[in-house]
């Protein structure tokens, strides 16, 4: 469209004219002067109101304004001479030069007005320090996390990696995975969905029949003991273990020899039957049946409890590994303050999901737990991420956890106890930590677990939505992530609050 142009021109005033006419006459002609100019000027590239008040930077370009802004030789300190290796370590964002091209991009460096690029594949090995492709995401409510992973995820996927997200307790990423060609699978009461936690997925190429027997057979075993421990709310006595070792067997051989599918009811009912039990146990001391009583209470909540029919029948979907994105809605559930149905449906869902995943030729793929800080109390399920993490160089998959503060993890237990072992386990096994903003008491914990510098505290203090400190193998960055608006629309989780 061309441009028009505007001018303003002085009209002639006679001589003779009235004082007050030639005031109102110059008057008009700067008005005009100046509406010219502005219908003259090129439109604003970008609109005021299209810009987020809260992604505004706090200070102008020319920056902080007064005699703090050091500028004008005010603030005369003496010149101190260092190599940018040591300033890092007294400022950690001087002079970095990136983590380079590769990988999705996220959004901008903001200390280096640059680009930036993450993908934990191509880092590893490349970087120093860099030793495994698992991230732990942390901020307070609503600054941005979720929409950073559903964007990671988003632009993953144009490059080939796949997407599963094995616990949605929102429900919220159900939008993102129809608009990616992927699947969900919505869980709850009333839902006709299925998943059979015992399913056996495709045998790897790589791997030999008797290995993947094996394997199978501890994948059940951790499931069945995780499920027993959350109901029972304390660990598995010696021969509670001999009991779901010879149920397990027990049922497994049945369904080989009539063609079907183990079930968790059949487990169950085993458990119940105190003589097939014993009579499995042969002429071993002791009563397993009567050991096993607890066990198959707490197996009966799956099957005729407020969980009945979700997890004790075969599968309505099986694993299409060619699918980008899969996710495990759980929305439905966990109402009502106890959320131990929604803790074993999560390690149902991610029993079944990530036996899936133990393919090493599945190509490399994100993991994404979000909400993960609802996991941090349950042991079972810690145990899971644990085993899940060890595995994410092997299989080529890397971890996403999401939790709001660093705190989480210290709720898994006492110091020392195994739940907090094992959250700081995990924690130890991210080499990507981003941190979003937390609160004022919560900086103490951040740093101490962290290991942050007192700069780098003070940053994440003042984050605002979106921006996050990017701590990558020991290496500092403050980024902005940068929503596309399409990405905007798809990932809003505000809508509720405008409304
Ligand atoms: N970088 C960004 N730029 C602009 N808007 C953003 C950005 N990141 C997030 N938002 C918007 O902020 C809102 C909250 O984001 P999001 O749901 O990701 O927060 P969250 O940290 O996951 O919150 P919660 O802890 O409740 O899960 C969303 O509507 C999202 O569209
Ligand atoms: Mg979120």
């Amino acid at each position: 469209m061309p441009r028009t142009r505007a001018s303003a021109s002085p009209l002639f005033v006679p001589r003779k004219a009235p004082r007050a006419g030639r005031k109102a006459a110059r008057a008009g002609f700067a008005e005009a002067r100046r509406q010219a100019r502005i219908a003259g000027a090129p439109p604003k590239r970008r609109t005021e109101g299209a810009f987020d008040p809260e992604l505004r930077p706090t200070y102008p370009p020319s920056g902080r304004p007064g005699p703090s802004s050091a500028r004008g030789s005010k603030l005369g300190l003496p010149a101190h001479r260092m190599t940018t290796a040591t300033a890092s370590g007294a400022y950690p964002f001087v002079a970095e030069g990136g983590l380079g091209a590769d990988g999705v991009f996220i959004g901008r460096d903001v200390h280096a007005e640059a680009a930036f690029c993450f993908d934990p594949f191509s880092l590893y090995g490349r970087i120093e320090g860099f030793t495994n492709p698992n991230a732990v995401l942390a901020g307070i409510i609503g600054m941005g996390k979720s929409a950073l992973a559903k964007s990671i995820a988003t632009r993953s996927i144009a490059h080939g990696y796949r997407i599963y997200v094995p616990s949605d307790p929102k429900g919220e990423w159900t939008a993102v995975a129809q608009a990616l060609g992927g699947h969900t699978i919505a869980l709850g009461p009333g839902l006709p969905g299925r998943l059979n936690p015992l399913d056996a997925p495709a045998r790897p190429a790589s791997v030999s029949e008797d290995d993947w027997a094996t394997e199978l057979r501890k994948r059940r075993l951790l499931l069945l003991a995780g499920l027993a421990r959350t109901v029972l709310k304390r660990d598995l006595q010696p021969m509670e273990h001999t009991a779901l070792d010879l149920a397990l067997d027990l049922v497994v051989t049945e369904a080989d020899a009539s063609g079907t599918v183990p079930l968790l009811g059949d487990i169950a009912h085993v458990l119940g039957s105190p003589e097939r039990l014993d009579r499995a146990l042969g002429n071993q001391t002791g009563h397993l049946g009567s050991a096993a009583q607890d066990l198959a209470h707490a197996l009966r909540r799956l099957v005729h409890g407020d969980l009945s029919g979700m997890f004790d029948a075969p599968s309505t979907v099986e694993f299409d590994p060619t699918t980008p994105m899969l996710s495990i809605d759980l929305s439905r559930l966990g109402g009502g303050g106890d959320d131990t149905a929604l803790v074993l449906a999560m390690t149902c869902a991610s029993a079944w999901m990530e036996s899936a995943l133990a393919d090493p030729d599945g190509g490399r793929r994100w993991v994404i737990y979000d909400e993960a800080w609802r996991l941090m109390r349950h042991v079972g399920l810690l145990e899971r991420m644990q085993s899940q993490w060890k595995l994410s160089r092997g299989l080529g998959i890397a971890n996403l956890m999401i939790i709001h503060r660093l705190s989480d993890l210290l709720s898994a237990g006492d110091a020392g106890s195994r739940g907090r072992v094992l959250a700081e386990g995990l924690l130890a096994d991210c080499s990507t930590r981003i941190i979003y903003r937390q609160e004022p008491d919560q900086l103490t914990t951040a740093a101490s677990l962290l290991g942050l510098t007192g700069v780098e505290t003070q940053a994440v203090s003042a984050l605002t939505k979106g921006r996050g400190l990017w701590k990558v193998a020991g290496r500092s960055f403050i980024t902005q992530h940068v929503l596309h608006p399409a990405e905007r629309k798809l990932f809003d989780t505000d809508a509720r609050m405008a409304a």
